[in-house]
Parts: structure tokens; sequence; C-alpha cells
């Protein structure tokens, strides 16, 4: 006869005994607490709590145990998977704050060092005020002409009506280039570029060229060998010195505002008949009574000088290759540099030519 099977101890019979599932539990702690990186960390998670790891097929084969077993087993399995959890979230905090704490020293910049960063730069002045006026003409519907600074003879002389007899031409105003036979010199003045314009274009024509140009002069606080010059020809029919007075009106209004206004004053130039100087209503007292008697821009004047300007003289036109009967045009030559230095209250003129950053920074990058 047989009695109940109640001797029947199922925890003989599995892999689940308690020193068993301790020896899982201790590898894994000991896994843990080895791995000295984030890196390990996984490897060492994978290892021991991972679907595969010894524990976790313990856990599997509770299932298949008889009751009282099962719930020792349980207990068993369970509390070695919490411990080892636990231990793994601390591992896991302490190596995080490691790698940080680790990170802020390597990556650690110190703003103390000196650099080898650039300084900024800054624009000069005479670039700004020469692309301003290039804008405003651009925005009537002229075009930007160039010429070279080393020009040839004829055509900073000859081609503009200054024949071989004319005071400029002496060696006291023009820096001759050598040889004298290869009859080049430093433009005197921007000129050249109308008779290049009128040499290598049909009319309608409306330039402005801005430009250096270079003269014979000692070097002082208002005298300069090399200076900037912004000529403007206009050939067209039917022009006449009062589309010269309403278009040099605009650009003073386009560059100091409303209410300035430019006058002409009777002149004389070979290229240009009739011509006149220009001058520029102070645009610091604005020539106004109770201002002008005090204005050390203008020294009282109201006015101060801007150019020299007038209609294209036949002669140029006809030297140029331009039909006079046809045609007839204006010309103006700005001298940028007086400009600046009396829009700035620049003292020195040479502070200009100079080339010091220093002069050049206050300015900033303006365009
Ligand atoms: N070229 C002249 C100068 O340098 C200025 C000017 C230009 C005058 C155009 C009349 C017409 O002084």
């Amino acid at each position: 006869m047989s009695g109940p099977n109640s001797d029947y101890d199922p925890v003989e019979v599995t892999p689940l005994h308690a020193d068993e599932v301790e020896a899982m539990r201790d590898a894994a702690l000991a896994a843990l607490a080895a791995a000295d990186s984030l890196e390990a960390l996984k490897q060492a998670r994978i290892d021991h709590t991972g679907d595969r790891s010894p524990l976790a097929l313990a856990n599997r084969e509770i299932g298949a145990l008889p009751p009282q077993a099962r719930k020792d087993a349980g207990m068993r399995v369970g509390q070695a998977r919490k411990a080892v959890a636990a231990a793994l979230a601390e591992r896991q905090g302490v190596l995080e704050a490691e790698a940080e704490a680790r990170m802020l020293v390597d990556e650690a910049v110190d703003v103390t060092l000196p650099t080898d960063r650039t300084p900024r730069g800054a624009r000069h002045p005479i670039t700004t005020v020469q692309e301003k006026v290039a804008d405003i003409f651009v925005g009537m519907g002229w075009e930007v002409a160039e010429g070279p600074e080393v020009e040839a003879e004829w055509l900073n002389f000859d081609a503009l009506n200054l024949g071989p007899d004319h005071p400029a031409r002496t060696m006291q105003d023009t820096f001759w280039v050598s040889p004298a036979s290869a009859a080049r010199v430093l433009r005197t003045h921007t000129s050249p570029v109308q008779a290049r314009t009128m040499l290598t274009r049909t009319p309608p024509i409306y330039v402005i060229a801005p430009g250096r140009v270079f003269r014979t002069d000692e070097m002082d606080a208002t005298h300069s060998p090399v200076f900037h010059q912004v000529e403007g020809l206009a050939i067209d029919e039917g022009l006449s010195m009062a589309h010269l007075k309403g278009t040099l009106d605009h650009f003073a209004q386009a560059i100091y505002g409303e209410g300035m206004t430019t006058r002409f004053r009777p002149s004389y130039f070979p290229f240009t008949e009739p011509s006149a100087e220009m001058d520029l209503l102070c645009y610091v007292c604005h020539n106004e009574p109770g201002a002008v008697a005090q204005c050390r821009t203008c020294r009282g004047e109201g006015w101060v000088e801007w150019g020299g300007c007038g209609v294209v003289n036949p002669r140029v036109l006809i030297a140029n290759g331009v039909d006079p009967q046809r045609y007839s045009g204006f010309a103006f030559g700005i001298g940028l540099d007086r400009t600046i230095t009396g829009r700035y209250d620049i003292a020195d003129l040479r502070d200009l030519f100079d080339g010091d950053i220093r002069f050049t920074e206050p300015f900033g990058v303006e365009i």
C-alpha cells in the first residue's frame, strides 16, 4: 500500500538551492562592483540581469516547482534579483557622477588664457563714403566706371582740352612715371575716366567714377599728395547746366539729408564750359544766422567747398568721338577727403592716410 508522498522534498531536486542562488547573487554583485566605467557596467548588467543571466534563468524555473518549493525558491530568487537591481542602480549613479566630474575637468576652458582670435577690423571712412556715393547714383540708374591710377598723359590732359601749355602739365603738379618717353603720369584727377568712357561707350552715358588721384603736394595737415575724388559724367541729348544742378542737389540731400543744397561759383576748367566751383550748404550750421558765425566747419562761410563741375566742353566731346551737334553733357569732380575731415571733425588730413587702426576703429563696419 502506498501512502502519501509526504517526504518528497522538491527543493532537493531543483537547482534552486539557497547557496546556489546566493552564489549567483554574489557573482552579480561582484561584477557590478568591479565595473569601472559605464561601458563595463552595461556589460555586467546584460550578463547578470539580462534575459539569459543565471538569475533570470533560475526565475523561469520556479514555475515548474510544486507549490511549497515554488514559494521558497520564489522568495530567494526574488530577493537576490532585488539586491542585484539595487546594486546596479547605485553603481550606475556613482559612475555617471564620476563621468560628469571627469567631463568638467577635461572640457574646462581657461577663459583667462590669451586667444589667437584676430581682432575685428573696421572699414576706412573713404571706402564707406565712396560706396555710399556709388549707391546713390546707381539708384538713379547711373553706372560705376573705373580707370587706372597710372594713366596715359594724353587721357589725363590732352583728351580733356588741357593743351601742352596748360599750367597743370608742369612738373609742379604732376607725378611723371619714368621714363618720360612712356608719356605716363599718376592721374592728377579722375577726369581721364570721362575720356575713357566716351571713347568706349555710346551715349546716353551716365557714369560715376570714384578713385585715388595724385599731385605733388607736400603732406601737411590740409594737403596730401594722394587724395580721392568722385567723378561724374552724363552725356545725352539736351542735357544742360540745370540737369547738373538738379543732380548735385539730389546727391547732397541723399548724403546729408533734406534741406541740403549746393551753390555754384563761376570758375574755369578747360574741359567744361561754362564751369563752376560747387559748394555744399554747411552741414553743421546750415548757414543759419544764429549759428554760422561761430561754425568751425565752414569757418563762418555757411558753405563748404565740394568740387568742380560744368557743361562738357564740345572740344572734349569731339576729342573723344562724341557728336557735339547731337549730344551735350555735364561733369563734376568732388573731393572726398575734405568732405570726410569736415564731416567728422578730423583736424589733420594725415589721419586719413596713416593706416592706423586706432583711427578707423571708431568708424566700425558700417556698409
Ligand atoms: N577734374 C577737376 C579737378 O580735379 C574737377 C572737375 C571735374 C571739374 C569735372 C569739372 C568737371 O579739380
